[in-house]
């Protein structure tokens, strides 16, 4: 049986990086809720198909082809989809370039935190009313556990603080929460997760096996729904345990 969380039908969700992994997962599990769902990603053929999935669950569906960590492609992207849907109730800022990507460390944070402040602002006037919601991927890295690239553990742990920030000082607008993802078994991850070191983590999560990306779409969902109405500013693990652990 579907999952309910008190949303209303025809209420509208974004969703950034919705062409893979949890993005995609929360995308499908959001418009088996009744939401009609705006995509954005960098890629456009899984957006495609992921547009066609979702309106056969009978809702709205609207992708547009974004880079978030651009400001005008924001901007531009937020118009079109409020053309298309009208107001968006809930965010989910998600989009977020791989850890295991070399990046130079201020470059890693405007990628990181600066796109999900800026869909976050750009978001902000076109909520309906302050019954809204907007979660972040965040991660384990950085908030539990250390990772080996500083721009990721940095970046992951700035985004809590700006959660912090909104969820003290933007609550007569919207509620804000963080997730924190531990492994997840996404494309990004599926190499890693077959090698030595990825089967030693795996040993150390007590529920002894990685995220699916719908555990953690659930995860956002609960989030943004009435029936998380009083939570607000919270880092929330799904991680199988495994935070306790280190
Ligand atoms: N997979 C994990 O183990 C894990 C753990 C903790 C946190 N996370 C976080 O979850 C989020 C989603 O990761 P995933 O594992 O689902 O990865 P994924 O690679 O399966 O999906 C990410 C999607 O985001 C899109 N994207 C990346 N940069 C973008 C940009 N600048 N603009 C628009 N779209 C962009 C990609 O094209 C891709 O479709 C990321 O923020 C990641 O840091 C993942």
């Amino acid at each position: 049986m579907a999952l309910q969380f008190g949303f209303t039908a025809g209420d509208s969700i974004l969703i950034t990086g919705a062409a893979s992994g949890i993005g995609r997962a929360t995308a499908l599990a959001a418009a088996r809720q009744g939401l009609n769902v705006a995509a954005w990603d960098l890629q456009a053929e899984p957006l495609d198909t992921l547009v066609e999935e979702v309106r056969e669950l009978g809702v709205l569906a609207h992708a547009e082809v974004a880079d978030v960590s651009e400001q005008e492609a924001v901007l531009e992207a937020m118009a079109a989809t409020v053309r298309a849907l009208g107001p968006i109730r809930m965010l989910h800022n998600n989009a977020g370039p791989p850890s295991s990507l070399p990046l130079d460390f201020s470059e890693g944070l405007r990628i990181s935190v600066t796109s999900m402040q800026m869909v976050t602002e750009a978001w902000i006037p076109h909520r309906p009313d302050a019954e809204s919601a907007m979660v972040l991927t965040s991660s384990v890295a950085g908030n539990l556990i250390g990772t080996d690239n500083s721009w990721y553990s940095a970046s992951k742990a700035a985004l809590v603080g700006y959660v912090r920030h909104l969820a003290a000082y933007r609550s007569a607008e919207f509620r804000s929460n963080a997730l924190g993802p531990g492994m997840t078994l996404t494309p990004r991850i599926a190499t890693f997760a077959d090698s030595e070191i990825g089967q030693q983590v795996l040993e150390r999560i007590p529920l002894r096996r990685m995220a699916s990306p719908e555990d953690i779409a659930n995860a956002a969902l609960f989030l943004l729904s009435p029936s998380a109405a009083y939570i607000n500013g919270v880092f929330l693990p799904v991680d199988g345990g495994w935070g306790v652990t280190q």
